[in-house]
């Protein structure tokens, strides 16, 4: 069972198969952190190995008075840090009484341990599908003199090393309690020998890997921006100096949600670590009346003794199997073509069958319509919000065009932006207070629109019936939903103004509600998500997206780093990755149609341009990758994946997928830039099963596993942007 009680002393600890999480319960009253990280059986009195105040200052570090024993606060590692009785540090937990006090005194007063992990209600989660797969357990805490509980979750799943981890608060006082913030996840640390790893970007370049060694004080990032964003992503790490990909301690923690958010690590003046996410306690509150409750993002923590490798093979695969969720969980996807940029906005009837035409010749599976079919949007100022077709550019509406994308024995589907609104549009004109605004100051618009609220009920009941009518209507069986804008002048004409805090988490959970019912209403409809490329690449999506576009910029070198970058915490199954036109529109550069397949092989693959305007040669290549794609699929989506050459190191990429069984391994090379007289590069696989021949597919050449890991492939003289795929079988 994965999670023990020690009843003599107090202590729990959760294990998965090779980790431990050892919370104590000190003086029957306070849960400290203990441990997490490697798996430990044995738990005995653990509180003799923790800090004491003995030698610390006591005038600066007030000790409380609550225990038998005084207690410096500011020195022992919590399981939910408040504040106010003498812990300095950041706190997970921060609110406001009816007195005006925020002090806040949670202690235990009991647990459940159970088998099965259960749904939160309003936030998306991760989810068992037998209750044996998993042991949670709660930890019951309330502050004695405002009535306020709180109720940690910790979820252990038997045979993953994960541990998710979320809190519920509850009201069960007799006057409001404005939480103020509210962390999802808090490990404390007695140590602080770690690098903090996170992934900023941009628009076009998401998922930039940065390290850093670990000050004093306050390492964090955020996103203030209503989500997760381009700029920072909810995926963050620690990792001890020495930590690579296949050594040293790695702590992965990832949040469910889609929102304003931070993470980071605070350490304090004695070495201590706190690392911390949740959502974003700037311009946060939340007023939760007597009987409410308050159901906080679930937080996603891996640990790793083997390094970055196997703490994202470990994501890899929860993600795929206990976050993506639905009736293409486990399908192959079609391949798709995408008329963006092939056409942008300038398209009709015509043009889009006979794009798909040439491509079902190809052998791509779905066409996909982007923006500019509705209302009269002939560039980006307009429409967004009158779901209704453009009768200029599609004369015979969407359920004929499907008609005749299916007669090209092709699966048709569709672009929307449901979440935004044009103040040139119909909807703007009914509705003008349902977008975010605040009363009686100008709107700043984000590519030339508004978002709607969807802290509003009706306006999320407004997206739900229109997007039900037009899949109801035509044979669309996948929609990429798109987000082109971040928030700004939050606040809501709905909601009172001693709630307007509340509005952006609000919108989130209006998002997931609208979200939840499309895809329990369409299920054979494949999502794709999108904000600007991969502005929204977090787990929240994940429990409704199927796949999300991974990035705008379509380039193939500038594909791998964000390709490599994301991987760390996301599985190639969840990569919208696609073969687009050169010169590349958004960087310039061109590269060859191999390369550009390649990189997008190792993702969701699809085609994002005309092909009849590619050579024959081109074309032949095309075939090639389709058919490459239909037999590797499983083996990048499914398998195991190996980064063997990082381009945030070194001038070559390369990474490595086996399958689950060991028979194939996909290697793919690039190479970023050529260089004159370069030496050898040597390429050691990993992963492969050692005892086993595998033969090279290219070549017929041989090789043992053993060899293949321990002496590598020797490569030499690339030219820029050059590439090459192994495919070994075992013999
Ligand atoms: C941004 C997306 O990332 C693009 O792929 C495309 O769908 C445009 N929006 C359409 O406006």
């Amino acid at each position: 069972m994965p999670i023990l009680y020690d009843k003599e002393h107090a202590i729990f600890n959760i294990q998965t198969p090779d980790t431990s999480y050892i919370i104590g319960i000190y003086d029957g009253k306070l849960p400290l952190h203990i441990h997490y990280g490697k798996r430990i059986e044995q738990t005995y009195d653990m509180f003799d190995m923790l800090d004491k105040p003995a030698g610390k200052n006591y005038s600066f570090d007030p000790v409380c008075m609550d225990f038998s024993e005084k207690i410096a606060r500011n020195v022992h590692l919590f399981e939910l840090p408040t504040y106010g009785d003498g812990d300095y540090r950041m706190p997970a937990f921060h609110a406001q009484y009816a007195d005006g006090s925020t002090v806040s005194k949670l202690y235990y007063t009991g647990h459940k341990i159970y088998d099965g992990k259960p749904a939160l209600s309003d936030m998306p989660s991760s989810y068992v599908e037998d209750d044996s797969e998993a042991q949670t357990l709660e930890l019951y805490l309330e502050d004695e003199l405002s009535g306020l509980q709180a109720v940690l979750c910790y979820t252990a799943y038997g045979d993953r090393n994960v541990i998710v981890r979320s809190n519920r608060y509850v009201n069960a006082g007799k006057a409001t309690v404005t939480l103020y913030n509210v962390d999802s996840g808090c490990i404390d640390f007695d140590h602080n020998d770690f690098d903090f790893v996170h992934f900023y970007g941009a628009w076009a370049r998401e998922r930039m890997m940065e390290r850093t060694p670990l000050l004093h004080g306050l390492q964090a990032i955020d996103s203030a921006r209503g989500s997760s964003s381009h700029y920072q992503n909810p995926f963050v790490c620690l990792a001890s100096h020495d930590a690579g990909e296949d050594m040293g301690e790695v702590y992965g923690m990832n949040l469910v949600y889609s929102g304003n958010f931070h993470a980071g690590a605070y350490v304090d003046s004695f070495h201590k670590t706190r690392f911390f996410t949740g959502i974003n306690p700037f311009d946060f509150q939340w007023k939760l009346d007597c009987g409410e409750s308050f159901q906080t993002p679930e937080c996603v923590m891996v640990y790793s003794d083997r390094g970055f490798g196997k703490m994202s093979r470990t994501y890899h695969e929860f993600i795929r199997e206990r976050i993506c969720r639905g009736k293409f969980r486990d399908q192959e996807r079609p391949i798709l073509i995408n008329n963006w940029e092939a056409t942008y906005f300038d398209f009709n009837e015509d043009r889009i069958v006979a794009i798909a035409k040439k491509a079902a010749e190809m052998g791509v599976e779905l066409m996909v319509l982007d923006d500019g079919w509705f209302g009269h949007r002939n560039d980006d100022h307009t429409s967004l919000g009158d779901w209704f077709v453009d009768k200029n550019k599609l004369p015979d509406g969407l359920a004929s065009l499907a008609k005749k994308i299916n007669a090209l024995g092709m699966k048709f589907g569709l672009w929307f932006e449901p979440e935004m609104i044009s103040t040139e549009s119909e909807l703007y004109g009914k509705h003008p207070d349902w977008c975010l605004h605040v009363q009686g100051r100008s709107s700043s618009e984000g590519r030339n629109q508004l978002i709607l609220d969807l802290s509003r009920t009706e306006v999320c009941d407004y997206i739900i019936d229109t997007l039900s009518e037009i899949l109801g209507n035509a044979n669309i069986e996948y929609i990429k939903w798109d987000m082109n804008r971040n928030m700004s002048e939050i606040g809501s004409a709905y909601w009172s103004p001693d709630r307007q805090r509340e509005v952006a988490h609000r919108y989130m959970m209006g998002l997931y509600r609208i979200l939840g019912t499309i895809k329990e209403r369409f299920p054979h409809v494949l999502m794709e998500g999108c904000s600007g490329g991969g502005g929204r690449f977090d787990l929240g999506m994940f429990c409704f997206f199927d796949q999300f576009w991974t990035s705008d910029d379509t380039d193939a070198v500038e594909r791998q780093y964000i390709q490599t970058g994301t991987s760390y915490g996301y599985p190639a199954m969840v990569m919208g990755a696609h073969v687009s036109a050169c010169p590349n529109h958004q960087t310039g550069r061109t590269t060859d149609i191999k390369t550009r397949g390649y990189v997008a092989l190792a993702g969701q693959f699809g085609y994002e341009l005309d092909l009849s305007t590619l050579t024959e040669e081109e074309l032949a290549e095309v075939k090639k990758q389709i058919a490459l794609c239909k037999e590797l699929a499983p083996v990048f989506h499914k398998g195991d994946m190996y980064r063997i050459k990082s381009p945030f190191e070194g001038n070559l990429t390369v990474w490595e997928f086996v399958s689950k069984d060991k028979k194939t391994a996909v290697v793919e090379i690039f190479v970023i830039k050529g260089m004159a007289n370069p030496s050898y590069e040597c390429i050691r696989l990993k992963g492969l099963d050692s005892a086993a021949v595998y033969v090279d597919r290219n070549t017929g050449k041989k090789y043992s596993g053993e060899v293949l890991m321990h002496m590598g492939i020797k490569r030499e003289g690339w030219k820029d942007y050059s590439h090459e795929i192994l495919i070994l079988e075992k013999a």
